[in-house]
């Protein structure tokens, strides 16, 4: 958001904000720098990144544990630029994230929502290291679907991944209460009419007798489940084991997670797929 701070005065939008930018230096210096560098208040930062609170921010400042580029820091609502600034605070030199990206392996009986009054959601598994506020799960699994569950607060990289129109796609381990065979793969091979809902076609790889891997791009509500029950096969089991390039690790028990690293966060929208890429 833009914001026209000159002075402690805050200026309205439009012809005050063109006159200052042209006729006051000054001003136009600190729209620039608050623009461009994108600078914060030091307790949002701190905030932001589940550091400390506005309050503890304050108090550490009145006690001068907190250093930015080596100063002491004599303001909370001071602001710099969270991406180049190096901020050491309490003798901690701090990571700043703009957004964070968790892998969480989703056990069964967990909801895929922000909060929910009742039931246990994924945001609620997290662990205190990794919550801040505006997180969300990108795309829902079902309560009782398993399995890789992408949370993060980055708005455009989740809504790059759950368009279709992206061609991110999803793995996932279906097992049902019917032997699969060849006629099932060439159905979801072919796409899937049901009533108004048109499927496109998915590949569909049987690794067993009633378990096989399906995968798709799109993600319509109950999709995969909608797409056996069309071929008269209920899934009974659901797990989903990949996103773009990205596949769920192993070593995550069921609730467990962790962020994703920089090679995965490129790779979450990649646009390869086939089963055994
Ligand atoms: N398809 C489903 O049917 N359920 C899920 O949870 C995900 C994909």
């Amino acid at each position: 958001m833009i914001k026209w701070i000159n002075q402690g005065q805050e200026y309205v939008p439009g012809y005050q904000k063109f006159c200052t930018v042209i006729f006051n230096l000054p001003a136009a210096e600190t729209f620039i720098k608050e623009e461009i560098m994108s600078l914060q208040r030091l307790d949002k930062i701190l905030s932001g990144q589940n550091i400390a609170t506005r309050s503890e921010t304050k108090n550490m400042v009145k006690k001068g544990l907190i250093t930015v580029n080596g100063q002491t820091v004599k303001r909370s609502n001071e602001k710099f630029d969270p991406d180049t600034d190096e901020f050491i605070v309490n003798g901690i030199k701090i990571v700043y994230k703009k957004h964070l990206y968790i892998m969480m392996n989703k056990p069964s009986g967990v909801l895929s929502a922000s909060r929910d009054g009742r039931t246990k959601t994924v945001i609620d598994l997290l662990p205190e290291h990794l919550r801040r506020d505006g997180l969300f799960p990108a795309g829902r699994l079902d309560k009782d679907t398993e399995g890789f569950i992408l949370i993060t607060d980055d708005g455009e990289l989740a809504h790059k991944m759950l368009s279709p129109k992206s061609h991110v796609y999803k793995l996932y381990l279906a097992e049902c209460d019917r032997e699969l065979n060849k006629n099932d793969v060439k159905a979801f091979s072919e796409g899937i009419q049901m009533g108004d809902l048109q499927f496109m076609p998915a590949e569909m790889k049987i690794i067993a007798d009633k378990t096989a891997l399906v995968e798709i791009c799109e993600g319509k509500f109950h999709q995969v489940k909608k797409m056996f029950h069309a071929v008269k096969a209920e899934v009974v089991k659901l797990k989903r084991l990949r996103i773009g390039e990205v596949s769920l690790d192993n070593s995550l028990k069921q609730g467990e997670c962790r962020e994703l690293t920089q090679k995965e966060i490129n790779d979450i929208l990649s646009r390869k797929h086939g089963i055994n890429v």
